[in-house]
């Protein structure tokens, strides 16, 4: 079987999922690239078929994938199209993050060839508490494009790919997401001018600007995209989790693979 055309499928706030995804789509060596950015609101849907190959990368949220992105997912639907499973997270646990994309991915009708968790820079990280500051690094890109070779590789070396299971880490039933507590990120009034970027870049449409940003606690999902994002670095997030995660995993994890079962 050849593949036409490699697409892109993720929801990337603050762009760590879909610079991986990118790297492997790269790593693949098919031509044709196609990006389908869940990541706004008014991201658009697509039908794939048997001749697309999809890499689906999403943010792990509190060790599952972010509901935002389950809820966009459902917009992509397959036809027995082979994806790569790929979940970011900031360096604490993925848990059931990677297991909820796999199921997620095949109740939209992909077959799950390849699965892998990244590391990517904690949405809470800050400068004078970094959480996996600058990660992807180029390490990090280097072993994505990789993957991204050897997932070419599974798929020419498998006959029919409907036999495939795919193991992965993570328990099923999936812990339960955590209550929703309504918060946002606060607006620094000196440094705002109004120029109304983290607006278009909010994934919920939470930000409104007044003569400076301001978010809506209710439709917020924390993202932090708004605060890495901000040319002004304008935008503050206090959460006590911050601290937490700054004194706990500082110790560098490294990209973990899973592939077929023989
Ligand atoms: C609400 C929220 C919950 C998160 N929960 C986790 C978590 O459970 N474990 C972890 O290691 N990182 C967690 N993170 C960090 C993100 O998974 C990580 O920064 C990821 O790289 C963000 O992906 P993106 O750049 O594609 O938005 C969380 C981030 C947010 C905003």
């Amino acid at each position: 079987m050849t593949y036409k055309t490699v697409h892109i499928i993720c929801f990337s706030p603050t762009r760590t999922s879909y610079r991986v995804a990118k790297e492997i789509a790269d790593g693949t060596g098919i031509e044709h690239l196609q990006e389908h950015d869940l990541t706004l609101e008014d991201s658009k849907g697509c039908r794939l078929g048997k001749e697309d190959l999809a890499i689906i990368a999403v943010p792990t949220y509190a060790g599952r994938v972010s509901l935002t992105a389950i809820e966009r997912l459902q917009a992509i639907q397959g036809e027995g199209t082979p994806a790569a499973v790929v979940v970011l997270y900031g360096n604490r646990d993925y848990e059931d993050a990677l297991i909820e994309a796999r199921d997620t991915a095949h109740s939209l009708g992909f077959i799950p060839v390849a699965g892998a968790a990244f590391i990517g820079e904690h949405s809470y990280s800050s400068p004078d508490m970094p959480i996996a500051q600058g990660r992807p690094d180029t390490k990090d890109l280097e072993i994505a494009r990789d993957f991204g070779k050897q997932i070419a590789r599974i798929l020419q070396g498998t006959e029919d790919i409907q036999d495939i299971s795919l193991p992965v880490k993570g328990n099923s039933p999936y812990k339960e997401r955590p209550q929703r507590t309504p918060a946002s990120p606060d607006t620094i009034r000196e440094r705002c001018t109004g120029c109304g970027y983290c607006a278009t870049i909010c994934p919920t449409g939470a930000i409104t600007i007044k003569d400076i940003a301001e978010s809506d606690d209710n439709t917020c999902i924390k993202c932090c995209a708004c605060v890495k994002r901000c040319p002004n670095q304008a935008r503050t997030f206090f959460t006590p989790f911050r601290e937490y995660l700054y004194q706990n995993f500082q110790a560098r994890k490294e990209p973990e693979f899973f592939y077929p079962n023989k």
